[in-house]
């Protein structure tokens, strides 16, 4: 069970990684029988966000739709785990500014690496000049300057990225210690967290 809520924010390129390792942060929160929600842009963008295109006001309205969501759900306690190209800065701070228990995590590779993982053929279609606005191809991406989490999703296994999330939510106290704090790579993280001025 976890202790309050939180708004857990991936964000990169799309095929970077975000879906795969909050899918697996998803499950690993219920198996902790944490109160949490998946909120996955994709899928939002054929409800909630449906009709909404890829220009720049229409990402900035999909951000802000799902962060409405994600502060109703975390202010009764919920972990929403939300995941979303999300490529504008100012977009994502708004939702932080918005939220309290702001995870932003980075998810980053680089382009290459995402097209070549592309199974959809999105990134060919957009190279094709068939998808204007494609992230990472004609459009922009924003990295964030200061994320709670950074995974270099080339070098990093989803699995160990997952451990870091939890791991972080750990730290901020968002949920019980379920292991001891001692290895290097917790300490990395702590450090992270002390660098943003959490401790
Ligand atoms: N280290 C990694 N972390 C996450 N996904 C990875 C990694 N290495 C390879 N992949 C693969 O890359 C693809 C990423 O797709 P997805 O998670 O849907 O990306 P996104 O949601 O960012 O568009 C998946 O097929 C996944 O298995
Ligand atoms: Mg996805």
């Amino acid at each position: 069970m976890n202790r309050k809520g939180a708004t857990v924010w991936f964000t990169g390129l799309p095929s970077s990684g975000k879906s795969t390792i909050a899918r697996l942060v998803h499950q690993q929160l219920l198996d902790r029988r944490c109160l949490v929600e998946l909120l996955d842009g994709s899928e939002i963008r054929e409800s909630l966000s449906r009709g909404l295109t890829f220009s720049r006001e229409d990402r900035e309205e999909h951000v802000r739709r799902i962060g409405y969501v994600a502060k109703l759900l975390s202010r009764n306690n919920v972990i929403a785990i939300c995941a979303a190209v999300s490529p504008h800065r100012a977009s994502r701070d708004e939702v932080r500014r918005n939220t309290s228990t702001f995870v932003e995590v980075h998810v980053d590779c680089s382009v290459a690496t995402a097209e070549s993982r592309d199974r959809d053929g999105m990134y060919a279609r957009a190279r094709r000049g068939e998808i204007p606005d494609f992230t990472g191809v004609s459009d922009v991406y924003e990295a964030p300057s200061a994320p709670e989490v950074y995974v270099n999703s080339e070098v990093e296994s989803a699995e160990s990225a997952a451990w870091k999330v939890v791991c972080t939510l750990e730290m901020l106290d968002v949920l019980e210690m379920a292991r001891p704090s001692t290895d290097s790579d917790t300490e990395a993280l702590q450090r992270r967290l002390a660098s943003l001025g959490y401790v």
